[in-house]
């Protein structure tokens, strides 16, 4: 087996898919600038496995030093890239900034792929990528079909980053195809992985998400509540058209997802589908409502709420229709609800100061 090449392989979700391919006998070469994360999420890999990648703490903009990963490593046969900024409040703020590191850092990406002919590509896409879907009743849960149309700088650069996939992606092949020596050569494959809500944490209780700036998401905000760092759960809205008034998200278990992206890599090398988009989700609705019953019963204790005003630019439902990646990667959620909340539980009560602290030593398999 070859190297996967995984970028933002620090993070939250690379770094659990950084795990699983591991697991499953790649090698890994990570790549990570450490700028909403930290290295010590390879020492916990390690620890989980026995194995971790080989690093570059460098930027996906610097088109050299990416060059030279490639350069070192030429049995380099896929991507996995998740390197980005990724906060959708933030992306009004500093817009330039996401555009630069997004896009121009996939572009930088891709032409380094093109210079050492690594043709498969997996990308990290969003469910913001639809905007508010239930703006059309029969696209709710949303197929990949449904328009793409983003609310925000951050949705705006995920939806352009999978146009300029498939726009290069096809010219490359078209290009392939005219070049004689490459008649049989290979074809350029990406697929397009829109993420619905990932959450929870490695069940050993040592690995889980630690951004650098903390995180506004529900469940991480649950758990602060839970542990007395907040003193409550402002929940934004329960006017909504729901069964209780709260919006409603798909919540897709961090393993499940890492799985997902091993699926998508092997249909790339076997299917060779061009470029084709996924949701990964679980194809199951969760209001906020719920999420506070589960995460209590998850914690073993009542988590304080106050109903505050709608948050802007949120929306009432983003739940996947997951049946083409189902069908087509033979891939499907394993783990529930509960699962992600008794394993986020485990992660932030037994490591307050996150990666910032040793693992307890009691979870440390010998
Ligand atoms: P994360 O912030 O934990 O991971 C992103 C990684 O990219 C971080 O380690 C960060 O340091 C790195 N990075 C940022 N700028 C970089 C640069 N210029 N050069 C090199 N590395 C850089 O976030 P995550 O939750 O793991 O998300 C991973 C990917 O999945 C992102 O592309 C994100 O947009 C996408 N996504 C995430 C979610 C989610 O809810 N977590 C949902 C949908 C899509
Ligand atoms: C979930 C629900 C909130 C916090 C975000 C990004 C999206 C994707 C996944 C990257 C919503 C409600 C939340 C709180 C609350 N990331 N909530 N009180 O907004 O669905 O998706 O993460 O691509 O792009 O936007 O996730 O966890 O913030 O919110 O009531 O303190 O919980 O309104 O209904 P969201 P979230």
């Amino acid at each position: 087996m070859g190297s996967i090449l995984v970028t933002g392989g620090t993070g939250y979700l690379g770094s659990f898919t950084t795990l699983a391919l591991l697991q499953a006998g790649y090698k890994v070469v990570a790549i990570d600038n450490l700028h909403n994360s930290c290295s010590e999420s390879l020492n916990r890999i390690e620890l989980i496995c026995g194995k971790r990648p080989e690093f570059y703490e460098l930027d996906i903009t610097d088109e050299a030093a990416l060059d030279g990963v490639f350069s070192e490593h030429s049995d380099i046969e896929g991507v996995i890239h998740f390197a980005a900024l990724k906060s959708v409040g933030e992306s009004s703020e500093i817009p330039l900034n996401y555009y630069h590191v997004n896009i121009y850092g996939t572009i930088v990406l891709l032409r380094c792929m093109a210079r050492h002919n690594v043709t498969n590509l997996v990308f990290s896409s969003s469910a913001t990528v639809y905007g508010d879907a239930t703006r059309f009743p029969d696209m709710i849960p949303i197929p990949e079909d449904c328009p793409r149309e983003p609310e925000n700088p951050y949705g705006r650069t995920k939806h352009v980053v999978e146009l300029l996939i498939k726009d290069h992606f096809e010219a490359q092949a078209r290009q392939a195809k005219r070049r004689a020596c490459d008649r049989n050569g290979k074809q350029w494959n990406a697929a397009l992985l829109r993420y619905f809500n990932p959450c929870g944490a490695h069940p050993s209780g040592i690995m889980g998400e630690d951004p650098r700036g903390g995180s506004l998401n529900l469940i991480p905000v649950l758990g602060h509540v839970a542990v007395g760092k907040l003193e409550k759960l402002s929940v934004f809205g329960d006017d909504y058209d729901s069964i209780d008034g709260t919006m409603i998200r798909d919540y897709i278990h961090v393993l499940d997802l890492a799985d997902g992206h091993l699926a998508a890599l092997k249909y790339l090398q076997v299917a060779q589908p061009g470029v084709r988009a996924w949701n990964l989700g679980s194809g199951t609705g969760t209001t906020v409502y719920q999420m506070l019953k589960a995460f209590s019963r998850a914690a073993g204790r009542d988590i304080p709420y106050q109903v505050v005003g709608r948050r802007a630019g949120d929306v009432l439902n983003l739940t996947a229709r997951a049946s083409r990646a189902t069908d087509e990667l033979q891939w499907t959620t394993r783990l529930t609800l509960e699962d992600a909340c008794a394993d986020f539980w485990r992660w932030i009560s037994n490591n307050p100061k996150g990666y910032d602290q040793d693992p307890p030593a009691i979870l440390v398999k010998r």
